[in-house]
């Protein structure tokens, strides 16, 4: 049985203030919550974050990590700053980054390595645009992007590999895929994660992110290969996250 894992992506929302207020008042409310929850960050509140998250089940998670360890690299954060900052998950490939700042697959797989060079889980994001869906291509395109993310990953590193379907179509929109479409989908991923890595891929964790809330979670984690969420908007809001926390 895998455990199931809930991971709010902030993207650019909150300043460390907001953090701090937000964190005290969710974090009694989803202490008994037997999934894993990951809060995804802005960089300029992993520090606060980092200490109100000390000695909670919930853990810290990054929204980029740099594919270089040091260097001249401006704008860039690398895996070693994140981790002293007890950062163990870092988003990837998230296609807010694909489509507005020039991330590749290949730049994805480069993060996905640097990752676990430092010991923090990927959460490599994939997922294709509505007309690649209408045209029929949605798996093709997924399957490319997985394969070039997972390039060089080992089979033991691929275990404490995250991927989250996100189609692009449902994030932000209001429109989340229904259970039956993000259920095909992840089942879809599954078999090529299966061809990648043999049984390995029945151990790894496979989410489902696009419009997910309080209302539809439900829902959609009955379904047997979804194995979390990944949340944007729904995340910002004490009352929906702690809720969807709970429901996991
Ligand atoms: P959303 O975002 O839940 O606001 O659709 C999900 C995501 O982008 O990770």
């Amino acid at each position: 049985m895998r455990n199931k894992i809930i991971i709010g992506n902030w993207k650019m929302n909150k300043t460390p203030s907001q953090t701090e207020s937000f964190l005290q008042e969710i974090l009694p409310k989803i202490k008994q919550s037997s999934s894993v929850v990951v809060f995804c960050v802005p960089f300029t509140n992993l520090d606060i974050a980092s200490k109100l998250l000390k000695g909670t089940k919930a853990n810290l998670g990054a929204q980029n990590i740099s594919w270089q360890d040091s260097g001249a690299y401006t704008g860039e954060i690398s895996g070693a700053m994140l981790k002293e900052l007890s950062v163990s998950y870092a988003l990837i490939g998230h296609s807010e980054r694909r489509q507005y700042f020039g991330e590749t697959d290949t730049t994805v797989n480069q993060r996905t390595v640097a990752a676990h060079r430092h010991n923090i889980i990927p959460v490599v994001c994939v997922g294709e645009t509505l007309q690649e869906r209408q045209s029929g291509n949605a798996q093709d395109i997924v399957t490319n992007q997985i394969k070039q993310a997972l390039k060089d990953i080992t089979p033991e590193q691929a275990q404490n590999t995250i991927v989250a379907y996100e189609p692009i179509w449902a994030i932000g929109t209001g429109v989340t895929a229904s259970a039956n479409d993000a259920q095909e989908m992840l089942k879809h991923i599954r078999k090529q994660l299966n061809n990648l890595y043999g049984d390995i891929a029945d151990k790894m964790h496979l989410l489902y992110g696009g419009s997910a809330t309080a209302a539809n979670a439900q829902e959609l984690l009955s379904q047997p290969d979804l194995d979390g969420l990944l949340v944007g908007g729904a995340s910002l809001k004490v009352e929906d996250f702690s809720t969807m926390a709970n429901i996991v």
